[in-house]
């Protein structure tokens, strides 16, 4: 997988592409080659230099200029003029930095990020790059992982002072893409509460493009992740180079179209608003960035990141694992809940065929509404007078899971914890913080807060009665400094809560393998791969309108499998947008997210019981389906969406047609399916018709027909009205 030639050409080669780099005779790192795979990268030679014949030259050489020049981990204020990987103020006081390549190491599988959280190795090389500013005592190593079967190429950095005096840096990229010139788009992911994960797909402009976050969470107002795709690409076809982090916190993922108009995709955390202060014999590590390549449009995108996420970056420990089906009390009830209530739920739940109950918000010492006791774990007395462990035992003695929420990274102003240490919040001297939801964040900066936090998580915990943790999150941080930290590392304070929080996760999940965590933060304003390392799912949206979730869903799967998403029926009219809309729409649209569930009251579950127990029942029956498989996108547009599921074993096609708004003389309409066998036998489960893959794939699946007229006999119709949808399932015969 990787190869290096005597004159220090690096080639990364797998099956799915070819990623090269070589060392030029001054010691910088010279971009090469990125795209499919080619066997002979010392071919490549010829276009290693090209004199352009400018007047700027690097250090006093002769036609080498670096803002023509295609780099690693480029810096700045030696004639390249672009945004860099690298920038600061060195002990000079300048910000010019020169790295040179000094070694080289290949080492089997993947180095330890120090705290971070990193895909996991396994069939995987890692060629390690050691540069160095011998000026400074600068040291940099670029991690570059390349994996036998996967068409993800995983890159970080650490910068080490091993110099005499400190450096304060504020550029400390994961990686540098520098890309050939070409007429690009970029498609991106954008949103905000309840309305998550709207792809854009914009033409590339000149000068620079950037998504990023200085909320400190990666935010739904940009998911860290970019395709910088050639203009013609489409859902099928096309090259695409896409990124993402696997981080939580503030990051950055810039495309720049320099003069020359090669293109320049950084990635790593956001240098806006950050600054490190690196002591001699001090390392700082950056975040993993992965890069895909593929030749196969979107479609080929997503199965890459889908199959990598699952195997790769998905906790190992529920990797193929069904999915507990869940009655969650948030919609239920909100903050009206006593254990009365939970246990007449769970009865329902129970009765409906729901494998666990979930305890939302609202348990917790005083907390009647989202004004208090966050920091406070204990449960209030007046409304939950056994408390949490007595309370799960008798869920769990109904025969059902026990699952509880709590917001482990926060303290409202009004509880015990913040009365008893108020210095505990992030705060900056003499300034009045601005709330969130009325609440502070902690600061996980500070190890005695993160051990109180586990303290507290622990004692809930070792009841051994709670299966499951929504883990939310429900404010971006203001005001984020930390009273333990001296004046000169204040902007340290985003990526070392990070790292608080992830050291406090890591403790967790290894006290608690059993326990399934799930991400939440308003929805999905902390959907990343940071936190999907350590929880198997998330709380993708709030929104429970099943029209508005197709659109968040179909976002995310650009990047994320469904594997990782949790779905439910909320009430109708949706409490979110006041849509109203059929049961079966509202478990359609979730139908091929792993984890499902409902969060209804009592009264609507017994208005719709018959079906909400068909439909659970199918929900837990199913549930291993939904892990592992193989999604797609077959038609995504304003007026359908269409999506395929293909199980592990690959004998069980689903199919979830989606028609938004009613109209009259539609066309009749197919769908092509995708990646089935040819030659094998399918059959359609709700009428007993087979068909083999061939005809699937190329003549289509019929899809039923949407009508406000008379129906006629023998034509598959859609439920009449607006927002109908069908689920189709074909099983393999042999
Ligand atoms: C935000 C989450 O997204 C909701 O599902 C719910 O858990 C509330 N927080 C509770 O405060």
């Amino acid at each position: 997988m990787i190869s290096i030639s005597d004159d220090k050409v690096f080639a990364l080669t797998n099956a799915e592409f070819s990623y090269v780099f070589r060392v030029l005779d001054e010691g910088l790192l010279q971009h090469v080659y990125y795209g499919a795979p080619i066997a002979h990268a010392e071919e490549l030679a010829s276009h290693f230099r090209v004199d352009r014949g400018a007047t700027s030259h690097f250090q006093g050489v002769p036609n080498l200029n670096l803002n023509d020049l295609p780099q690693e981990y480029p810096t700045f204020g030696t004639s390249d003029y672009r945004r860099p990987a690298l920038h600061g103020v060195n002990a000079d006081g300048n910000s010019v930095f020169t790295l040179k390549y000094v070694r080289h190491t290949v080492t089997i599988d993947k180095p330890d990020l120090d705290g971070l959280p990193s895909a996991r190795g396994g069939e995987s090389e890692t060629l390690i790059i050691y540069l160095a500013d011998p000026l400074h005592g600068l040291e940099v190593e670029l991690f570059y992982t390349i994996y036998q079967n996967y068409g993800v190429l995983a890159r970080s950095s650490v910068v080490r002072n091993s110099g005499k005096a400190p450096v304060d840096l504020t550029h400390i990229m994961s990686s540098t893409i520098d890309l050939p010139p070409d007429d690009y788009d970029v498609l991106h992911l954008h949103g905000t509460w309840s309305r998550e994960f709207n792809a854009e797909r914009t033409k590339l402009p000149m000068g620079r493009f950037e998504i990023d976050s200085a909320r400190s969470t990666s935010s739904a107002a940009h998911n860290p992740f970019l395709a910088v795709m050639e203009r013609g690409a489409t859902e099928t076809s096309g090259n695409v180079f896409a990124s993402t982090l696997i981080y939580s916190g503030n990051f950055s993922l810039s495309v720049e179209t320099g003069e020359f108009e090669d293109v320049r995709v950084l990635a790593g955390i956001n240098p806006f608003n950050f600054a490190w202060h690196l002591a001699p014999n001090e390392a700082f590590y950056t975040p993993e960035a992965l890069h895909v390549f593929t030749p196969y449009g979107l479609r080929g995108m997503s199965r890459i990141w889908h199959r990598f996420i699952q195997n790769k970056v998905s906790p190992e420990r529920f990797r193929n694992i069904a999915r507990p089906t869940y009655l969650n009390t948030w919609e239920a009830a909100y903050f009206d809940i006593d254990e009365a209530k939970v246990l007449t739920l769970a009865d329902k739940a129970k009765d409906v065929g729901v494998q666990m109950l979930v305890l939302d918000d609202g348990w917790f010492e005083g907390r009647r509404d989202d004004t208090s006791s966050l920091g406070d774990w204990t449960a209030d007395m007046a409304r939950f007078p056994s408390g949490i462990p007595a309370l799960a035992a008798r869920v769990r003695a109904k025969g059902l899971k026990f699952g509880l929420w709590i917001e482990p990274e926060m303290v409202s102003p009004n509880s015990q914890l913040f009365e008893d240490h108020p210095d505990w919040a992030l705060q900056v001297p003499e300034r009045k913080p601005s709330l969130g939801r009325n609440q502070l964040t902690l600061d996980f900066t500070r190890k005695e807060v993160v051990d109180n936090i586990y303290d507290q998580i622990e004692a809930l915990l070792a009841c051994g009665d709670i299966d499951y943790v929504k883990w939310d999150m429900n404010r971006n941080m203001t005001e984020a400094g930390s009273t333990a930290l001296p004046k000169g590392r204040q902007l340290e304070v985003p990526h070392r809560y990070m790292l608080g929080l992830y050291g406090l996760l890591r403790r967790l999940m290894e006290a608690y393998p059993d326990v399934l965590f799930e991400t939440c933060a308003s929805g999905g304003n902390r959907f990343d791969l940071g936190m999907l390392s350590f929880m198997p799912q998330g709380w993708i949206s709030d929104m429970s309108d099943p029209i508005g979730r197709l659109a968040i869903i179909n976002g995310a799967s650009y990047l994320y499998p469904l594997d990782v998403m949790t779905a439910y029926i909320g009430p109708s009219p949706s409490h979110q947008n006041g849509r109203i809309s059929s049961i079966k729409t509202r478990y359609n649209a979730g139908a091929l997210c792993a984890a499902k569930g409902i969060s209804l009251n009592s009264l609507d579950i017994d208005t719709d019981v018959d079906l909400l127990r068909e439909l659970m029942r199918l929900a837990a029956n199913t549930s291993g389906d939904f892990i592992g498989g193989e999604f797609t996108r077959l038609i995504s547009d304003d007026t359908q969406i269409c999506w395929q599921y293909i199980t592990r074993d690959r004998r069980t096609i689903y199919v979830a047609y989606f028609h938004i708004l009613s109209a009259p003389n539609l066309p009749f309409r197919r769908a092509n399916l995708a990646d089935l066998d040819p030659v094998a036998a399918y059959e359609l489960q709700e009428d007993g018709t087979i068909y083999h893959g061939d005809t699937l794939m190329q003549h289509g699946l019929a899809l039923p027909y949407v009508t406000c007229g008379q129906p006629q006999a023998g034509v598959r119709y859609m439920d009449r009205g607006d927002f109908a949808s069908h689920l189709f399932v074909l099983r393999r015969k042999r």
